[in-house]
C-alpha cells in the first residue's frame, strides 16, 4: 500500500482531525510508503498573514510528531517544498472540466453564502489531485468530508490516462466509519469555521469549560437514551476506555443519568487520552532545529518521487 495525506496549517488540529484522519496516518505508516505533508499552499486560500502561515506549519509538524507520526517510518514534509506539485497541476488543469470543479462543495458552499471566491478556491481540488497522484500513492486516509475531492482526483486521472496513456495510480480513499464525521460541540460535523471545536492540545481546563457548554437535549433525567444518536456519547466514544464506553451506554439505555455527569466523564477521559501526546510535544516543542531537519528530510524524499511522475506525465503529454 502507498499512503498519502495532507493537513492543512489553518490553526491548531482539532478531534475531527485527529480521530478522522491523524490517527490513521499513524495506523498505516508502516505500509510500504507513508507520505504525509502540511498543506500549506492550501491554506494560503485562508491564511493572509505570513507570520502565522509560517508559525502554523512549524506547529503542526510538533502536533503530529507529538502525536505519534515517527519520521523513521513516514516521510512529512511541507507542501511547498515540493515545487513539482504545482508544476503537475498545470498539466491537470488543462484536461480538468469547469463542471466538475463547479460542483465542489468548499468553492459551491462559499459561493452559496455571497463570499468572494478566489482561482485559488475554484482549482483547490486539481491542486490536491496533483499531491495525491505525485507519488503513486493508491490510499488516501481522510475524513468524509474529503471524500468528493478524492473521487474528482480519480475523475481528473482517469481523463489524463485516457488521452495519455497509463501515467497515474488510481487512489482510493480510506475513511473510518468510526470517525468519519466527528461531531462538534453542537452536533453538528466539527470544523473550525463553525467554531465548534475541541482542540486536540487545547489547555484541560480550558477544554473541560468547553465540554460543560456543550449542547444537549432537555428531555429528563430518567427517559432511556440511545446512546448511538447522542453526540456527547460519540465524543465520549472516541476517548473512554472499552469499559467506560459500556457502562456508559448501559446508563444511557437505563436512564436516571444526568448530562452534566456524562460531560464530566468526557472531560476526564479527554485529558487522559492526550496525556501521553501532550508531554511528547513539549519536548519536541523545545527542538526546533530536529523539526527543521525532519521537514528537510521528508522534502527531499518527496521532491525525488515526485520528480519522477512528474518527468512521466510531461513524456506521456509531449512537454518533454
Ligand atoms: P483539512 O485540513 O480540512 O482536514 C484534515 C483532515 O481532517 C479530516 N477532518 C475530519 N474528519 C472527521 N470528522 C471531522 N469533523 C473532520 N474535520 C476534518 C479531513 O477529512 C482531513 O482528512 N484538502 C484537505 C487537505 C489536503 C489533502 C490533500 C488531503 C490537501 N491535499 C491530498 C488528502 C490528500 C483539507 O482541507 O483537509
Amino acid at each position: 500500500m502507498r499512503v498519502l495525506s495532507g493537513i492543512q496549517p489553518t490553526g491548531r488540529f482539532h478531534w475531527g482531525n485527529y480521530f478522522g484522519a491523524i490517527r490513521q496516518y499513524i495506523q498505516l505508516q508502516t505500509e510500504d510508503a507513508a507520505f504525509y505533508f502540511i498543506a500549506n499552499l492550501h491554506a494560503l486560500t485562508t491564511v493572509r498573514d505570513p507570520q502565522v502561515l509560517r508559525q502554523n506549519t512549524q506547529e503542526a509538524a510538533i502536533d503530529l510528531l507529538a502525536l505519534g507520526l515517527d519520521p523513521d517510518h513516514a516521510v512529512l514534509f511541507a507542501q511547498s517544498d515540493v515545487p513539482e506539485v504545482c508544476e503537475l497541476t498545470w498539466l491537470l488543469m488543462t484536461g480538468t472540466p469547469l463542471g466538475l470543479l463547479e460542483r465542489c462543495h468548499a468553492y459551491k458552499d462559499k459561493k452559496a453564502r455571497g463570499l468572494p471566491a478566489d482561482a485559488g478556491l475554484f482549482t483547490y481540488p486539481v491542486l490536491m489531485a496533483a499531491d495525491i497522484l505525485a507519488y503513486d500513492s493508491d490510499t488516501v486516509p481522510v475524513g468524509e468530508d474529503q471524500g468528493q475531492h478524492i473521487e474528482v482526483c480519480r475523475d481528473i486521472a482517469a481523463s489524463f490516462n485516457h488521452h495519455f496513456g497509463e501515467v497515474f495510480v488510481m487512489p482510493r480513499a480510506k475513511i473510518l466509519h468510526t470517525a468519519a464525521k466527528v461531531p462538534g460541540t453542537d452536533g453538528e460535523k466539527m470544523s473550525k469555521s463553525y467554531h465548534n471545536t475541541l482542540e486536540v492540545f487545547e489547555d484541560p481546563r480550558a477544554q473541560r469549560k468547553k465540554i460543560m457548554r456543550i449542547k444537549t437535549d432537555s428531555r429528563p433525567v430518567d427517559q432511556p437514551k440511545d446512546p448511538d444518536t447522542d453526540h456527547l456519547y460519540q465524543l465520549f466514544s472516541l476517548v473512554g476506555t472499552d469499559q467506560q464506553k459500556e457502562e456508559l451506554a448501559e446508563s444511557y439505555r437505563r436512564g436516571g443519568f444526568g448530562y452534566g455527569d456524562v460531560k464530566k466523564l468526557l472531560a476526564d477521559a479527554a485529558e487522559a487520552y492526550f496525556q501521553p501526546s501532550r508531554q511528547r510535544r513539549e519536548q519536541l516543542a523545545a527542538e526546533p532545529d530536529r523539526i527543521h531537519q525532519i521537514l528537510g528530510d521528508g522534502a527531499a524524499t518527496a521532491r525525488k518521487k515526485a520528480a519522477e511522475v512528474l518527468r512521466r506525465a510531461q513524456q506521456a503529454c509531449g512537454i518533454r
